[in-house]
């Protein structure tokens, strides 16, 4: 019976030590220690021994009880730090490794210098108007003294999506917005996209930006243009920046003129980024015709204004010598990351 108890020992220390989760133990604790376990079993048979030897192998059997109970909660704690290792070893975090930078996106050139313009004009005392990209014909051609078959509207090839409904081809249809719902003074400035069905190469796309400006009051003279256009001008390409005024032709002014600015890279002698002329188009302007005065109820006895209207690509392509349109609408980060 002593070799019974001690073989218990043995057997329940090598089981211990291959059980691998709390589960096993647990069931090695009932297969040695339970009711039914094999150290009651042993304990059952005691009846049949001398009183002399009972009290002995009873000791034996508690000691042994005793070791294998003891054995179990060293197994379990053993078993609990590996886990424990397995997880800080898993979790584990190197403070000392380099952060993941995040990207930080930037303005695109275009509406950085949209920015820029604007902040010239507000500085002026303008403020910012917008109106829809898809207009009616009336507010695009008709009320800005463009009748239907008028000849220049030919040079504006429309996006019609109905008879009288278009993509605008021009920030100008504003003017007409702001003075419908505005009385004088006016100063405002409209930036925008606009239309034409143009196949895209690198000075032409279907999408493109104008910022329209329109001035009316009392008094206003065509030195206010000049003056006001000379100042946005200079603050834009710096106070040595030379403009010169060109007589033209737009329906919607009256006078009208272009305003071109003395080639930066030549001073006017003539090289290939003004292509040899010494001078660079950057807006169209004029005195706002009586008829679109009149379109909008204002007397142009009382009133008159002045109107331009800025290529914004063009301004962005001058100031960053960019030669390829395209690159503007790509979103090739190569690109965009320059600016
Ligand atoms: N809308 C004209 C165009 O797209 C540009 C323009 C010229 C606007 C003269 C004006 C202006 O306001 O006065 O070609």
């Amino acid at each position: 019976m002593k070799n019974a108890i001690e073989n218990i020992r043995s057997l329940a220390h090598k089981a211990l030590e291959q059980a691998a989760s709390p589960k096993e133990i647990d069931e090695i604790r009932i297969r040695f220690l339970g009711k039914k376990g094999e150290i009651t079993a042993i304990l059952k048979q005691m009846g049949s021994l001398s009183a002399e030897e009972r009290p002995k192998i009873g000791q034996l059997a508690n000691e042994v009880r005793a070791h294998i109970e003891k054995e179990i909660e060293g197994r379990i704690a053993t078993l609990k730090k590996a886990e424990l290792d397995r997880r800080l070893l898993a979790e584990k975090i190197d403070v000392t490794l380099p952060g993941s930078m995040q990207p930080i996106g930037h303005q695109h050139p275009l509406s950085q210098v949209l920015g820029e313009v604007q902040d010239i004009f507000l500085g002026m005392g303008f403020s910012v108007a917008e109106g829809p990209e898809v207009e009616t014909d009336y507010y695009n051609f008709e009320a800005l003294n463009l009748p239907k078959n008028h000849p220049a509207r030919d040079t504006q090839d429309t996006f019609y999506i109905s008879e009288n409904i278009l993509l605008r081809t021009q920030t100008s249809p504003v003017q007409i917005r702001v003075m419908e719902k505005q009385q004088p003074p006016i100063r405002v400035i409209a930036p925008g996209r606009v239309y034409r069905s143009d196949a895209v190469d690198a000075t032409h796309s279907p999408v493109f930006h104008q910022i329209e400006g329109l001035v009316v009051d009392k008094g206003v003279t065509m030195a206010d243009l000049k003056g006001t256009l000379e100042t946005f001008v200079k603050q834009l390409y710096g106070s040595e920046s030379v403009v010169r005024f060109r007589p033209h032709h737009f329906p919607f002014t009256e006078p009208s003129a272009e305003m071109d600015i003395m080639c930066f890279e030549c001073h006017g002698k003539g090289c290939s980024l003004c292509k040899k002329e010494g001078w660079i188009e950057i807006l169209g302007c004029g005195m706002v015709h009586p008829k679109v005065l009149q379109n909008v109820g204002l007397d142009p006895e009382v009133y008159s204004g002045f109107a331009f209207g800025i290529g914004l690509e063009r301004i962005v392509m001058r100031r960053y010598n960019i030669k390829d349109l395209r690159l503007f609408y790509e979103n090739d980060i190569r690109f965009l990351e320059q600016f």
